[in-house]
């Protein structure tokens, strides 16, 4: 059982042991069952004490156990909390560090709490799609108020303890310890005090009213479905809260258990407890073990203060670690300073940032044009021109200058980590950190894993990349990485499209409806669509039997390479982001359709949607199946964090297990069909084939 029992004079301790965070798994809530028995069985114990070991009191249900047998098998949450409150000896929840989802229900089951400071105490359900399930809907409000309580339940943010505490009138906690330390022996006391107090307190039978009632909840609905159109769970939050206010406490216990069964059967839950899942893996990398021992990161260099180079450089300055920008020319440096001064200032402007720490992380920011005052960094990020040459020349001089065990990383998007770790003789402290553009603000980080690069090279990005607050996940080399050598083949698609009949707007809008931030054309103009004609060129060289619509290339031929230069796939007037639909870009697609002999005809959206979201599976799966990602949850993650994948379809693997793999692959047979398609692309990748053949999924 992973609950320990333990008696201590007229007090029993139950303890939650279930690491990492003490998830009510099935063994820990038959621990809890067996300790009140226990307890309530022994006459020379008064009353009981519950807490967490370890650094939570409870993370809540155990998510890995969602979908699995032990799930649905007595006692359930809901009974383990009954019993709680049925207890005829006082129950006291002593909380600490983490108190969240059914840790948090549980503690509302007990007659009394206590908190440590700096405790986080949340109902994140909804951040899994859900909505708490063991009557936290029902007792929060009652203790919080319904306004405080909508607002963490709808919200799932953690707030801390000593803030709850500062609530009027709340009924959360009845005491705070002075300190975490002191929590247990502060439980026992209260427990001591409140030994003989009848009847005891229980959260359920106190009252749950707002004063405004229907209009408070019909203004609050409103709110909440602005917020969350393509979920449903948080508008389910609101009608049981309301529930709370209107129906008596056992009928709004059986509402939220209706409601949280449905919402475990919803793919938006499904994708949101996939994401969850697969964010945690991602940091996990197959033969690095996690007691890797990790090199100390206290100071960063970075070569290249342009695009990106500054936006790495905010993102460790934010982390308060020390970055000298190295350049070639003095105005280049300034150049890239006032840049990162100008976007300080203006979330300065914003009220984002106090002016304290703007100060702040400029005063940790240097300059410098000379190699030798690298000496000293521990890490130094690469973000010169795109150019194999100039990469050489830097990596040669930081192999001169760096010191024994500096990690030294490239942000190429497109080159050989391996050529450019053989341009030092140190091709085990080389790695690639890909970062996305405005590098300040993407979450994705790309960890390109050289076929030299140590592990703890590795295990040290990995927590890097933790601390500077990026969703880090590791590549092999290959052209593209995970994430653009996918979307080329997306890109390919939506090429093919406009030659048979689609408009520009038409695939965007299509691909926007089903839930992408924004279509491939309007994401072309907004990246520069010089940069994927820079890479066709090569292609064209490199592997001629690579077939492109030639749109894109004719577009660029006009000039038209997108908002930088006022006119793309679209129009554009200046000062302005709206995207046009160009009259000279429908000419020249039809003339391109001439040119080629095809007729146009009407495409659905649904033909547009898969064959761009199923050409990323198939790629995906190829990417599997070549080693580059390791785990599909991992490329998921990259669709997510960095191409506005939408998050309630959990990433393109995850969405198509959600379709069938079987489906997708007949889908795919299809598309091979069409002679102005690639025939050859879809074949679906082996490991896809398998699987569907098998009914299995990615994951
Ligand atoms: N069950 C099982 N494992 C959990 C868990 C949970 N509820 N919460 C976290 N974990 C695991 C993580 O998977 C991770 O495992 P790993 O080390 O093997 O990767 C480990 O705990 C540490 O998690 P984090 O990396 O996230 O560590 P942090 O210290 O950054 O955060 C946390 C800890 C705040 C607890 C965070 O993990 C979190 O927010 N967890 C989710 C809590 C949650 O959603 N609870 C609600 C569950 S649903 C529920 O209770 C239903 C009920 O209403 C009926
Ligand atoms: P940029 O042109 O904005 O900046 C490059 C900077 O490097 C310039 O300021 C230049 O003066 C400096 N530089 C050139 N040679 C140098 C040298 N030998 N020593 C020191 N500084 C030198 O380019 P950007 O967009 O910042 O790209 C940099 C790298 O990041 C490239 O490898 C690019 O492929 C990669 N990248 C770019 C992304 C983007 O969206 N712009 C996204 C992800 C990666």
């Amino acid at each position: 059982m992973t609950a320990e029992y333990k008696v201590d004079g007229a007090i029993a301790v139950i303890t939650l042991n279930n690491p990492p965070v003490n998830g009510l798994g099935l063994a820990t809530r038959r621990g809890v069952v067996e300790g009140l028995r226990q307890a309530l069985a022994d006459k020379a114990v008064k009353a009981i004490v519950i807490t967490g070991a370890g650094k939570a009191f409870s993370g809540g249900a155990d998510i890995t156990e969602f979908g699995k047998e032990d799930a649905y098998r007595e006692p359930h949450l809901i009974s383990v909390i009954q019993q709680l409150d049925l207890s005829t000896k006082p129950v006291i929840a002593a909380i600490h560090s983490v108190c969240m989802g059914g840790g948090l229900e549980l503690a509302l089951g007990c007659h009394y709490r206590i908190a440590a400071p700096g405790t986080s105490v949340a109902l994140p359900e909804v951040k899994l799609g859900l909505l708490p399930g063991a009557g936290g809907t029902q007792r929060l409000p009652r203790v919080l108020g319904v306004e405080a309580a909508l607002n963490m339940i709808v919200s799932g943010e953690a707030v801390m303890s000593e803030m709850l505490a500062m609530l009027p009138g709340q009924k959360l906690f009845n005491k705070m310890s002075a300190s975490a330390e002191t929590l247990l022996a502060e439980a026992k006391a209260l427990a001591l005090e409140v030994a003989d107090a009848r009847p005891l307190p229980r959260v359920r039978d106190l009252s749950c009213k707002h004063p405004q009632g229907e209009a408070y909840f019909e203004f609050a609905a409103t709110m909440v479905q602005g917020m969350s159109k393509n979920f449903p769970a948080p508008l389910r939050c609101l009608e049981a809260v309301k529930n709370a206010t209107t129906k008596k406490f056992d009928d709004g216990m059986m509402a939220e258990r209706e409601a949280f069964m449905q919402l475990m059967m919803t793919p938006e839950s499904r994708s949101l407890r996939h994401l969850f899942m697969a964010e945690r893996a991602a940091s996990k990398i197959p033969d690095v073990p996690g007691d890797t021992p990790v090199r100390e990161i206290r100071t960063v260099g970075v070569i290249g203060a342009g695009t990106m180079g500054g936006g790495i450089s905010m993102n460790f300055l934010n982390a308060g670690i020390p970055v000298t920008i190295l350049e070639t020319k003095q105005e280049a440096l300034d150049r890239g300073v006032a840049t990162i001064r100008k976007n300080y200032e203006a979330q300065v402007r914003k009220g984002k940032l106090s002016e304290q720490k703007y100060e702040q992380r400029m005063s940790l920011l240097s300059t410098t044009l000379n190699y030798g005052d690298l000496k000293n960094a521990d890490l130094i990020i690469e973000a010169v021109f795109e150019e194999l040459g100039v990469k050489e020349q830097v990596f040669k001089q930081l192999d001169e200058v760096a010191r024994p065990g500096a990690i030294l990383a490239s942000n190429t998007s497109t080159l050989d980590v391996d050529k450019i770790a053989a341009f030092t003789k140190r091709p085990q402290d080389v790695v690639g950190m890909h970062f996305f553009s405005p590098a300040n603000v993407m979450k994705l980080l790309e960890v390109v894993r050289g076929k030299a690069t140590a592990k703890d090279v590795l295990a040290t990005v990995m927590k890097v990349a933790k601390k500077i607050k990026k969703t880090a996940v590791v590549s092999g080399v290959c052209d593209g990485f995970i994430g653009n050598r996918m979307i080329e083949q997306y890109s390919r698609q939506a090429g093919f499209l406009l030659d048979e009949g689609a408009s520009p707007q038409q695939v965007d809008k299509a691909i926007e409806k089903f839930g992408f931030a924004m279509g491939p054309f309007r994401m072309g103009d907004l990246a520069g669509n010089d940069i994927g004609w820079a890479i066709r060129k090569r292609r064209h060289v490199e592997q001629p039997d690579m077939k492109y619509s030639a749109s894109a290339d004719r577009l660029c031929e006009l000039g038209r390479f997108g908002q930088k230069t006022g006119a793309g796939w679209y129009d554009y007037v200046p000062g302005n982001r709206d995207a046009i639909p160009s009259e000279v870009v429908a000419k020249m697609i039809d003339e391109h359709r001439k040119s080629l002999g095809l007729t146009p005809r009407k495409i659905s959206d649904e033909e547009i949607v898969q064959r761009l979201v199923y050409a990323l599976v198939n790629e995906g799966a190829q990417i599997l199946e070549d080693g580059i990602a390791s785990k599909s949850g991992d490329i998921d993650m990259v669709y997510l964090t960095g191409y506005g994948f939408p998050l309630w379809r959990g990433g393109p693997m995850h969405y198509a297990g959600e379709v069938g793999l079987f489906n997708v692959v007949q889908a795919m047979g299809r598309f091979a069909q069409n002679p102005n398609d690639d025939a050859k692309f879809w074949q679906p990748a082996p490991l896809l084939a398998k699987l569907a053949a098998e009914g299995k999924q990615f994951s």
